[in-house]
């Protein structure tokens, strides 16, 4: 079940998204987040540091899991989703680094990476879950076609999310890695609840298959259909299809 929010301009979304947030961070014990990375959710982690600076909110109860990672670039690479999640997030706010995970994509046994980071999950629901979604209609990494009941998986990235990613690498695709370590649709489906995060004519497309199209796994996101508790926020731009 969908309910869908539409916002002017970015900061509202951000500031939309940061009010779910909140609303599980405070009535949770021991929250356990699913956290995303790309340009999406930049004002909402902005959102959440300034209120842990001034509110004094605290994450050291907090537990998250990221979406993804790169293969084929290392962790300290200022492209690696691990050194992004640091750089905005983590490293401003008081979350003990045990508390934080982020698919290990540099190892030379990346099918025992998935299922380790499947079994560091055991034991733990995520509250909520956060995504973007691609212009293809991917999310976190699962690109047109992957299976609805997949979990942690190795991912060849589309060329349209390469080129789309190419703005990180110098605007140099060549330099964008071409697979990823992602968390599956099924892994993501098992979230309590999730808040979808979409901005920009470019997401037009994506964000209509999802709410508006078939369930298909052309359409990664319209996964999304069967879940009870999803919160789409957007802006005009993004919702111009609907
Ligand atoms: C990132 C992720 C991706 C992005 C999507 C949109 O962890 O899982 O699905 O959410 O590619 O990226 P942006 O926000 O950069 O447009």
């Amino acid at each position: 079940m969908f309910k869908i929010i539409i916002k002017d301009n970015y900061d509202e979304v951000s500031f939309e998204a940061f009010k779910v947030m909140q609303e599980t961070l405070t009535s949770k014990t021991n929250p356990v987040l699913g956290l995303a990375t790309g340009s999406t959710p930049v004002g909402l982690y902005k959102n959440m540091i300034q209120d842990h600076k001034a509110q004094g909110t605290s994450y050291k109860n907090v537990l998250t899991w990221n979406l993804d990672e790169y293969i084929g670039i290392p962790r300290s690479h200022e492209q690696s989703y691990y050194t992004f999640m640091h750089e905005n997030l983590f490293d401003h706010i008081d979350i003990p680094e045990e508390n934080v995970h982020v698919p290990l994509g540099e190892t030379d046994d990346v099918a025992k990476s998935c299922v380790d980071y499947e079994k560091s999950m055991e034991g733990h629901t995520v509250d909520l879950q956060v995504l973007g979604i691609g212009s293809d209609g991917h999310i976190a990494f699962n690109e047109p076609g992957t299976p609805f009941d997949s979990l942690t998986h190795v991912m060849d990235l589309t060329e349209q999310t390469r080129q789309d990613n190419a703005r990180f690498f110098d605007g140099d695709i060549d330099q964008v890695p071409t697979c990823a370590i992602t968390m599956g649709l099924g892994t993501i489906m098992r979230s309590k609840k999730i808040v979808v995060i979409a901005t920009g004519a470019n997401k037009a497309d994506a964000v209509h298959g999802m709410l508006k199209g078939e369930l298909t796994t052309d359409c990664p996101a319209s996964i999304l259909q069967k879940h009870d508790d999803v919160v789409v926020i957007l802006d005009k731009e993004a919702a111009s299809k609907l």
